[in-house]
């Protein structure tokens, strides 16, 4: 592959900062796990790409379908494996998947991670059909892609943000009901009220300790809380009878299989939906991109291209 794009990821953060765990490769590693490029050249019996082709590598290399194994936990790019910030990848042949059509590079770099990860938390694992409640968590890749997924499927979204503007943002895109979880710090018992106190059928959890006891609260009897990030901590101290007795369902979430990714892709192209792209930076200003994530003023995906020019959306 011949990559012309790449984008962040909050776990692009962590992992030069202090490590992923035992299961990183050992130094040097290429960093990021999104991006897009052409097919360039191709080994002997392939037939599932062409050259000339644009493709998105999936984030684990080795989990095509159904349930992950620990196998296949070991071969995400940008951590295990080398990633995208590279003018070429060589990957084998399922570890690639075409793109929608009507995406530009930028908007196609942003697939693998946050959009496959919400996409499996939503659809894969949590059966969202339409009616459904969803609370969403802040306005970073993962809810945004959530949030698009989830008005698209017909379902309710209540999401949460630390910013009013972002929360006028996320209106625009589609959003029922915001609540600022800063000058609303019980924001469980709002989601309550905002659902005639029944609560949500889905949570997108990204907060981890410090949210997930109003997620408790906001959520419904029988309902799912999908456990992906731990930005506010990853030790909680929680009601756990709660989740007893209200049968509530933690499910762990870790991206997604390359099923997760066609399925995804082919709702996206039916929809005609477009990831929302923050900002455009060169190759070369990597260390830039990252960081504006630290920052937190991002709403979207922040890009990086490999052609090197800079623009912003
Ligand atoms: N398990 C997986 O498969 C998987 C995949 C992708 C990401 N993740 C994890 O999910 C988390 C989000 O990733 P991302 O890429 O979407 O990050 P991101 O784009 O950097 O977004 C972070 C956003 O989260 C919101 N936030 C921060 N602290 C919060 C809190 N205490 N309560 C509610 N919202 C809060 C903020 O939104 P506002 O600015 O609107 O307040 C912030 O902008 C990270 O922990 C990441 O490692 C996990």
């Amino acid at each position: 592959m011949r990559m012309s794009a790449a984008a962040l990821n909050y776990r692009d953060l962590i992992i030069p900062m202090r490590g992923y765990g035992r299961r990183m490769q050992d130094l040097p590693l290429i960093l990021l796990s999104d991006g897009v490029g052409i097919v360039d050249a191709m080994g002997d019996g392939v037939s599932s790409v062409a050259l000339g082709d644009r493709v998105c590598p999936i984030f684990y290399q080795t989990w095509l379908a159904g349930k992950p194994s620990n196998e296949t936990m070991l071969s995400s790019l940008g951590c295990e494996q080398d990633g995208t910030m590279s003018d070429y990848m060589v990957l084998p042949a399922e570890g690639v998947c075409h793109v929608p059509s009507h995406l530009s590079d930028f908007e196609a770099a942003t697939l693998p991670t946050a959009a496959v990860t919400s996409w499996r938390a939503l659809v894969t694992e949590g059966g969202l059909k339409g009616g459904d409640r969803v609370l969403l968590q802040g306005t970073g890749g993962v809810s945004l892609f959530a949030l698009q997924f989830a008005k698209s499927l017909g379902a309710h979204v209540i999401i949460t943000s630390s910013s009013d503007k972002k929360l006028a943002r996320a209106r625009e895109l589609g959003a029922d009901e915001t609540i600022n979880y800063t000058t609303d710090p019980q924001w469980g018992r709002s989601v309550k009220a905002m659902t005639d106190e029944a609560g949500v059928d889905h949570v997108i959890e990204v907060g981890g300790a410090g949210t997930l006891e109003q997620s408790l609260r906001a959520v419904r009897t029988g309902g799912t809380i999908s456990m992906i990030g731990v930005l506010s901590g990853s030790e909680p101290r929680i009601p756990l009878g709660q989740v007893v007795t209200r049968h509530v369902r933690l499910q762990g979430i870790t991206v997604g299989s390359r099923a997760d990714f066609e399925s995804m892709s082919a709702h996206i192209a039916g929809q005609r939906l477009r990831p929302v792209v923050d900002s455009v930076f060169p190759f070369e200003a990597l260390r830039d991109a990252m960081d504006y994530l630290v920052t937190g003023q991002h709403f979207g995906k922040i890009c990086i291209s490999h052609a090197g020019q800079m623009a912003n959306n």
